[in-house]
């Protein structure tokens, strides 16, 4: 007889709180984030992803030399080694993100602190990874389409870096701006999945590099960092505002999900969203293409009587439209959600590192039990 009487299942983990930290904090209920202490509207307003990151990482804002060091640090380590390149090369036909998780393993056979879980380590490996990452998602961008990548350009800071060795081209201050307030919303947010996926590798005493990679993979669904992406395919298939009302309803009656709207802990509008939707508009405006935001604003307007059972925009409701405006393919998308979110990973990994206890939860077994086992030649 199994005893089942006792177990209570949480499935999906929802409302299990899995260990403390102090890297973010969020009231779903209010729609309220914080990155250490700091509101999250000040820091996509006031602050840059550089600054962030050191915050995130060291639990502080840095002094101007403290920065200024920092940033210094990034832009010497963005370079990959040539033996990188020809991998991504050998796998360059296959979907960006499967390219960044590879390229992330690759890059641990040449980090000199690969097998150094330190704390201190654990952080300059970190720095490295996030001054790395955006090295090869543009030099896989480039080789796909059959061009030559384009050497980091030290005179731009990290997001305008990106944008230029995607492109071939310095950004616009405009791009590299909203591209860096993009950064910045997506570099930590608690125990979501791909972060969780990262404790459970680094739980193992495994190290960053592994643990990143598992984030990558975990990133990759579009429950999680691929929503921004198929926003955007929906956008294409309504193709016109007009459509936008008609397509959501036969979308929601078949039983299909709005991509875009609902987050486990977001019961409220989620605070990132706001920063985004002024981006989408200004954006389209500016290119001469508002239909985007348009095809969006219907989309916002019809789900609002959802928003009574909690489901409102999240994060990657308006990204998508801005990647699109700003040229960046959309296979690309769930990548930059990466590029942002590695120093969150990394700090995630240096909580668990810091008190570590093994991740290792119990699955009830509903299966079959003692089974007579029979030989395969008796098996009609
Ligand atoms: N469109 C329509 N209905 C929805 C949606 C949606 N996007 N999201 C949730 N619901 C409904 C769902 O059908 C269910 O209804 P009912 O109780 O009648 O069966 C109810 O809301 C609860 O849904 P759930 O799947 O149990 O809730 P969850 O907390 O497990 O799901 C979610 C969270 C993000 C997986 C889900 O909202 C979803 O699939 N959203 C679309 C994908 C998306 O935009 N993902 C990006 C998340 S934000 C980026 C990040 O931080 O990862």
């Amino acid at each position: 007889m199994q005893k089942t009487e006792q177990i209570e299942i949480r499935r999906g983990l929802k409302d299990v709180y899995l260990d403390t930290t102090e890297a973010s904090f969020i009231d779903g209920e209010i729609g309220k984030l914080l990155y250490r202490g700091y509101s999250i509207h000040d820091l996509a307003e006031q602050s840059t992803f550089e600054e962030v990151s050191y915050l995130l990482l060291y639990g502080r804002l840095p002094t101007r030399a403290e920065l200024e060091a920092f940033d210094a640090g990034l832009r010497a380590e963005r370079a990959i080694p040539k033996e990188v390149v020809d991998i991504i090369d050998m796998v360059k036909a296959s979907h960006p993100m499967d390219v960044l998780r590879t390229g992330v393993s690759a890059l641990s056979a040449f980090d000199p602190e690969v097998r150094d879980n330190s704390i201190e380590a654990t952080i300059r490996k970190g720095l490295r990874l996030t001054a790395k990452a955006p090295t090869i998602v543009a030099t896989h961008e480039r080789l796909r389409k059959g061009q030559r990548p384009v050497e980091p350009n030290l005179n731009l800071n990290h997001a305008g870096n990106f944008l230029s060795m995607l492109f071939d081209k310095e950004p616009s201050e405009e791009e590299a701006y909203i591209m860096d307030v993009d950064f910045i919303l997506h570099a930590e947010h608690g125990a979501n999945a791909s972060a969780f996926a990262a404790r459970v590798t680094a739980s193992t005493q495994s190290d960053l590099h592994s643990a990143v990679v598992t984030g990558i993979a975990t990133l990759k669904g579009p429950a999680h960092g691929g929503a921004a992406e198929d926003v955007m395919k929906m956008a294409e298939e309504i193709a016109t505002p007009e459509n936008a009302e008609s397509y959501t309803r036969q979308l929601l009656e078949s039983g299909g999900r709005v991509m875009g709207f609902g987050h486990r802990v977001y019961k409220a509008e989620d605070p990132r969203a706001r920063h985004l939707r002024a981006r989408s508009k200004d954006l389209g405006e500016k290119k001469g293409e508002p239909k985007w935001f348009q095809i969006l604003s219907t989309l916002y307007d019809v789900m609002s009587p959802y928003q009574a059972k909690g489901i409102y925009v999240n994060v990657d409701f308006y990204a998508g439209s801005i990647y699109q405006l700003m040229g960046i393919p959309d296979d690309l998308f769930i990548s930059l959600f990466a590029l942002g979110r590695i120093p969150g990973w990394t700090l995630q990994v240096v909580e668990q590192f810091s008190n570590n206890i093994l991740i290792r939860p119990l699955v009830q077994y509903t299966g079959p039990m003692d089974l007579e086992y029979v030989p395969i030649e008796k098996r009609g």
